[in-house]
């Protein structure tokens, strides 16, 4: 386990499983259709990676990038659009990827966004929900795992843009994010 980590919250085996699991409702509710798999940067990168080979519908793969956080663990409230979609989304079947939702604010915003874009539908799906945080009214469609409120890194999330590669989810230590 990396050092600065007081525990792995989720082993790989555990992704896996349960990305595997996931992926496959997805893929029957999205049977027949061509969607677009939008990645959210970069958090859901490696979510993304694993969850998009799970299915077997042609898919379209584009990506956007947004923030709403500051370099810090406390959501600033505002979306920035950072990277715009490649493609464009009017009639088309949407799937949002996302490592995690916290306030709800992002993927509230985004939803709003490709619908007012023309999207047939949008479909949310997350890796992870700290549903005890949300202040907006969202749900994903699909969630893999809900977690209790505390600072996770790895398999895509970051702190101050480190420990993304780390293949499994673990707790920071205070001491690293408090100092
Ligand atoms: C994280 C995460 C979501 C958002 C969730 O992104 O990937 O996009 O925050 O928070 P919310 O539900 O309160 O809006 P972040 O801005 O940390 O960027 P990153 O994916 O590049 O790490």
């Amino acid at each position: 386990m990396h050092p600065d980590l007081q525990k792995i919250l989720l082993t790989e085996n555990q992704i896996r499983s349960r990305v595997t699991e996931v992926a496959k409702q997805v893929d029957k509710a999205l049977s027949g259709k061509r969607p677009v798999a939008v990645g959210i940067l970069k958090g859901s990168i490696i979510f993304y990676a694993d969850f998009i080979r799970c299915l077997t519908v042609p898919l379209e793969l584009d990506f956007m990038a947004v923030s709403s956080y500051g370099a810090g663990s406390v959501s600033s409230g505002k979306l920035k659009i950072r990277k715009d979609l490649d493609g464009d989304v009017r009639g088309r079947d949407i799937v949002v990827i996302e490592d995690i939702i916290d306030s709800g604010f992002t993927l509230a915003c985004l939803k709003k966004l490709l619908t007012e874009r023309g999207a047939a539908s949008v479909t949310i799906v997350t890796l992870l929900d700290k549903h005890e945080r949300r202040t907006e009214d969202i749900k994903p469609d699909y969630n893999c795992f809900e977690i209790p409120d505390e600072f996770v890194v790895g398999y895509g999330l970051d702190y101050n843009e480190e420990y993304r590669s780390l293949p499994y989810i673990g707790i920071l230590k205070r001491s690293v994010y408090e100092k």
